[in-house]
């Protein structure tokens, strides 16, 4: 059927029936500079089954394009994977405009639910890692739990083996293609890398946990099907092997060095580190917080082995952004990571001392004291600085093979 909004069709009786938000630039805190979907799958059996929602503002496209493949009051069963808003944000708009028979999702996820809405609806648990028919499709569903939330699940289509991860494998692009190997590689390969440091860093041992068990099983589905951006249908191997990297955080010979400034005394400490760095055999990604946003510096943490802070002192403190920073840092929790504070003061070396206990808080290993300039470093000061940049890469490169 013609409508404004069109389903895709994914197999012979799966579909795609999501929203794209072309213009969102804020995900709780990260930048997505690219936009964003919300992917929700309808699965005709022998009834009509939804995979998750999408987020409340486009309810009408997601009708539109479920529209274009079936009245949508045919839908008996609605499968929640996450009760994320930006997945169940209109699940009672759904659920009155189509009465379906039943909610399924986790046991964790009916409490979930109920603690969002309050559906006109059974919302029913469905069983952990064994078969079940929903209308007439049979569905293995696997707690995922703190990926990321506690009810999340995974639920896989059996004889179609397409695998619904919802945040899972995921990334922050809005675009037609709804197919990862549709887009160019270089963009798939950061917004990943991306989305895994901002969504899924603090949760690496869980992950790691469900990859030990699902690992296998989810590099050899013929599609991930996603809940944000393209979906994938080539190279689900190689997206799971990732995910084991960083899982492990296996790091590169590569140093961080993030900072804030002033009058430009921090900054220039910053590119005299980065040159040492640079001399000592690593590779090194300079980054002010006049410009880079906090969900860039955890992207570029995801494989790095030194993470460097310089702060200047604004009125007996580490400067906002720095702040700001390191909040989300406590949040995310990078591990494996060496480093140090720095920065230039006036009268008080309190900021570079604030960033070096958070530093100490984020389980960093602290390779000295902070490295401090009064006001305006000279060559001398800048030597010095070069120099601990030296020292820092021969440490990584010592431990990093
Ligand atoms: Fe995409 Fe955790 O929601």
């Amino acid at each position: 059927m013609d409508r404004p909004f069109q389903a895709l069709r994914i197999s012979d009786r799966v579909f795609w029936v999501g929203a794209i938000d072309w213009t969102l630039r804020d995900f709780h805190g990260y930048l997505t500079s690219r936009g964003s979907s919300y992917n929700a799958f309808l699965v005709l059996g022998d009834q009509v089954t939804l995979v998750d929602t999408v987020k409340k503002p486009f309810f009408d496209e997601m009708m539109s394009r479920i529209s274009s493949v079936v009245d949508p009051a045919r839908i008996r069963n609605v499968v929640s994977l996450h009760a994320e808003l930006d997945h169940s944000g209109c699940l009672p708009q759904l659920v009155a405009a189509v009465r379906p028979d039943r909610v399924l999702t986790s046991k964790a996820g009916v409490a979930t639910l109920a603690a969002h809405f309050d559906l006109d609806v059974p919302v029913e648990p469905v069983p952990n890692a064994a078969a079940v028919d929903v209308g007439g499709a049979r569905f293995t569903f696997h707690e995922a739990r703190m990926l990321h939330w506690p009810e999340s699940m995974i639920g896989v289509l059996d004889g179609d083996n397409i695998m619904f991860t919802q945040d899972a494998f995921g990334m922050h692009v809005a675009s037609h293609e709804r197919f990862a190997d549709e887009l160019p590689a270089d963009i798939v390969d950061y917004e990943t890398a991306k989305y895994f440091a901002n969504v899924l860093m603090p949760y690496s041992s869980p992950m790691s946990k469900l990859l030990d068990k699902l690992g296998d099983v989810i590099s050899g589905a013929k599609v991930i099907a996603t809940d944000h951006g393209p979906i994938w249908r080539r190279g689900q191997a190689d997206v799971v092997a990732k995910y084991r990297t960083w899982c492990d955080r296996r790091a590169a010979r590569k140093v961080v060095i993030v900072y804030a400034s002033m009058w430009q005394s921090t900054a220039s400490m910053a590119r005299a580190i980065a040159e040492g760095a640079h001399e000592g055999g690593a590779r090194v990604k300079l980054m002010a917080l006049d410009q880079a946003h906090r969900s860039d510096v955890l992207t570029e943490l995801l494989d790095a082995a030194a993470l460097l802070v310089g702060s200047p002192n604004l009125n007996g403190q580490m400067f906002p952004t720095v702040a700001d920073l390191l909040t989300y840092l406590k949040g995310m929790k990078p591990r494996n990571l060496i480093g140090a504070a720095f920065g230039s003061y006036g009268w008080s070396t309190t900021a570079a001392d604030q960033v070096h206990e958070t530093l100490k808080e984020l389980k960093v290993e602290l390779v000295r004291e902070p490295l401090v300039v009064k006001y305006v470093p000279r060559d001398a000061d800048l030597l010095a600085c070069r120099e601990f940049g030296r020292q820092l890469a021969a440490k990584v490169c010592e431990t990093v093979a």
